[in-house]
């Protein structure tokens, strides 16, 4: 019987489960079986597995985070890494992997095709910020958890008349910040792609007091740059990944803008309540779907390449293009985001 692994690594983020399923529906049909690698690429150098059956999966696109567990471990920078895996690969009986991650996973994956070893990416990341792919499942789900947050903060901010700096996951682009931002009318959003400085902030926020504003709510990514402010970011993560929460981007800004305007200020960091929970009914459908057209590349040996949205239809693309471009806000999007900051 053929036999595959299936993976998640990287950061979380709702509909993970849901690829799941939809790669164990489709590969259970063709008789292949799925066996589920722990913690991402760590259960793949551990040869660390459990198999997957279709009643193991029944329901699984409802549910948050995922049933493999996720790391950040990184094949390429442990002793021997790539044998590693080739040789788990070999003791279970593998043919192949389904990874599912964001550039540094399915940058693995592609690296691992290169050495010979059969990898199919699904792309994921909550930061929407892969190439190939219209938008990644989760994204979704999290501007709307950014979009409900707002909501909430405005009438606060408005009853006590004051700034309200709502930091926002992205350290790279500014996706969640914008969608989400746009979509709950929030009054200026900053992005790592559209650096502003602060002069340019507090403009916006004298003129809405003097035009009758009492509040003003700001939406920040975390990686987005203050000009004239550097914070170096002195964790990183196995992929050199900044961590950044030590920039405190949202604390800097209330305090600077406090400071400058007189006007009582807060933050918010809504961290990890953006990728916790189930996933939106969107991101439901768009796992699932990814994840049976992974199925379908394994099923047909279509190996080395990603599953991805283009349009409303699920294509095959390119694993090693994927991996070499990230995908940044436009212009034309970040306009209309614009249009909102008066
Ligand atoms: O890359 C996804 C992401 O959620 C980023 O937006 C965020 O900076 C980072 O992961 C947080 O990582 P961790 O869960 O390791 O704190």
């Amino acid at each position: 019987m053929r036999k595959i692994g299936i993976l998640t690594g990287g950061g979380d983020c709702p509909g993970l489960n849901a690829v799941i399923r939809g790669v164990v529906e489709t590969c259970s049909r063709a008789g292949i079986e799925v066996m589920g690698l722990r913690n991402g690429w760590k259960g793949a150098i551990e040869g660390d597995a459990f198999p997957l059956t279709l009643k193991d999966v029944e329901g699984l696109q409802v549910k948050g985070g995922t049933i493999l567990g996720s790391s950040r471990t990184n094949v390429m920078k442990i002793e021997n890494g790539p044998e590693k895996v080739r040789e788990s690969m070999k003791r279970l009986g593998l043919e192949g992997i389904v990874a599912i991650g964001g550039d540094d996973t399915l940058g693995v994956a592609n690296q691992l095709t290169k050495l010979g070893m059969p990898m199919v990416g699904v792309p994921k990341t909550i930061d929407n910020d892969l190439s190939c792919t219209d938008y990644t499942f989760g994204f979704d789900t999290s501007a709307n958890i950014v979009m409900e947050a707002i909501d909430r903060l405005r009438t606060t901010a408005d009853s006590h008349a004051r700034i309200m700096v709502v930091e926002i996951m992205g350290r790279h682009t500014g996706w969640i910040a914008v969608q989400g931002g746009i979509a709950g009318d929030a009054n200026i959003i900053l992005i790592p792609e559209f650096p502003k400085s602060i002069e340019e902030i507090e403009k916006i926020v004298l003129e809405r007091k003097a035009s009758g504003h009492r509040s003003t709510v700001i939406a920040v990514a975390e990686g987005f740059k203050l000009k004239g402010y550097t914070v170096e970011a002195t964790v990183k993560d196995a992929f050199g990944n900044a961590c950044l929460p030590e920039q405190e981007i949202g604390k800097t800004l209330a305090k600077v803008l406090e400071e400058r305007t007189g006007i009582e200020s807060r933050y918010v960091v809504l961290g990890h309540l953006q990728r916790g929970g189930s996933p939106s009914a969107f991101d439901r459908v768009l796992s699932l779907r990814l994840g049976a057209k992974a199925g379908e590349l394994v099923a047909n040996k279509q190996y080395g390449n990603m599953v991805a949205l283009s349009s409303t239809d699920i294509v095959v693309a390119d694993l090693d293009k994927a991996v070499t471009e990230r995908k940044l806000v436009d212009k034309d999007l970040y306009q209309v985001a614009e249009l909102l900051f008066r």
